[in-house]
């Protein structure tokens, strides 16, 4: 039968092949393949490292772009405060009695807005100021006074805007603090004026400040 003499010719070459051999090669083939597998779990153990670095290097990148962003939409926006400090100014100045001055208001309004919204769109914030707390590291006191209306501590008065551009403070604004209610003026002596020992330079400013600073604020 044609099975069976297959069968025999392959037994006879089996028994032809040398055992040893066989089980050299197993050997051989079992080494290779745990060479193999230690080469390819170094591989993805190198992989995952790249991988790994990769992906630090992406966020350490992608940090750096928005602090530098940042810092120069910062360096920017510092540059333009002079500009809405000029803007503020000139809104005391306005006065608006033939029609030439209304169009020169309308004008100035409708600039101011745009140039407020520029800066609101660059994410520019005001620091906030009457009402609330005092904060050094976001106001700049440079009045004291008694206040029946306020407790001491909270801002009064505002005489220069400041501004926030996200966390970072670009420019602090400069506040009039409450000093609390003050003594009983029944049995006191008057009190000294609330700029005493404000430097005249200061003063100067503070006049300067005074004239734009915007009563609605102070509710
Ligand atoms: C200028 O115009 C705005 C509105 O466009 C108005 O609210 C403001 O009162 C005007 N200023 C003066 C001084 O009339």
């Amino acid at each position: 039968m044609r099975k069976t003499l297959l069968g025999t010719k392959l037994l006879l070459f089996l028994m032809s092949y040398p055992l040893h051999s066989i089980e050299d090669e197993k050997n051989s083939l079992g080494n290779k393949v745990a060479v193999i597998s230690d080469e390819l779990s170094a591989e993805r153990d190198r992989v995952l490292r790249i991988s790994a670095d990769f992906d630090n290097f992406r966020k350490r990148t992608e940090r750096d772009r928005l602090s530098l962003m940042e810092k120069v939409q910062g360096e920017v926006v510092e540059s333009l405060l002079p500009v809405l400090d000029n803007f503020e100014r000139a809104k005391t100045q306005i006065k608006v009695e033939t029609q030439g001055e209304e169009k020169i208001n309308n004008s100035y309004q409708s600039i101011n807005k745009q140039f407020h919204e520029i800066l609101t769109s660059l994410g520019v914030e005001a620091v906030e100021t009457v009402g609330t707390q005092f904060d050094p590291l976001l106001h700049e006191a440079i009045m004291r006074e008694d206040s029946a209306e306020y407790e001491e501590g909270i801002i009064v008065q505002e005489f220069r805007k400041g501004f926030k551009l996200g966390e970072r403070l670009l420019r602090p604004s400069m506040v009039k603090v409450s000093a609390g209610p003050g003594p009983d003026k029944s049995d006191e002596d008057p009190i000294p004026p609330a700029d005493e020992g404000i430097s005249p330079v200061v003063k100067e400013e503070i006049s300067d400040f005074d004239e734009s600073v915007d009563s609605s604020d102070s509710d």
